[in-house]
């Protein structure tokens, strides 16, 4: 089925609500934290390691600081995955941000499936500032399984970061 997807600054308008599945690009929201995700994905830019560009990235200082409501309101506004990037256990640089955020995640991926959201649709990833082939190879391989999955049940027409 033909689509028409527009973009300006950042908002995605989707003509067509039936996507078909060859033609279904994901819209990724990546958290990642200032010392070792988001600085993984500034040393993937620097060295040109391609990765797709479904993946919108904010910073955030650490994963610890990311409010449930953020993760929420990010699929609210049609977001089709959220993904947490952040230090390795035991490296965050605000002790235990990570570890908290594990925990959350875990409690807010219950909530997707209660809601029928799947999952699926949420990742938290250990990926220090040295690894940008890691940050490259997680944000492919959730786009693939975003694809599999389909779009959000909560799609709209627009999208905004
Ligand atoms: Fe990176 Fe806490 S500073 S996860």
């Amino acid at each position: 089925m033909a689509r028409n997807r527009h973009r300006s600054h950042n908002l995605y308008i989707m003509e067509d609500a039936n996507i078909s599945p060859a033609e279904f690009e994901p819209i990724v929201l990546g958290l990642a934290c200032n010392w070792c995700g988001y600085a993984a994905a500034d040393q993937a830019g620097m060295a040109k390691i391609q990765y797709p560009t479904n993946i919108k990235l904010a910073r955030v200082m650490c994963l610890g600081t990311v409010d449930p409501y953020l993760i929420m309101n990010a699929f609210h506004k049609g977001f089709d995955g959220v993904v947490l990037i952040g230090c390795h256990i035991g490296e965050c640089h605000y002790v235990s941000g990570n570890k908290n955020a594990l925990s959350v995640a875990e409690r807010m991926k219950k909530i997707l499936d209660i809601l029928g959201l799947q999952e699926g649709r949420l990742r938290i990833e250990e990926v220090s500032a040295g690894e940008a082939p890691k940050f490259a190879k997680v944000v492919k391989e959730f786009v693939e399984e975003l694809k599999v999955l389909g779009p959000s049940p909560l799609r709209r027409t627009e999208a905004k970061v």
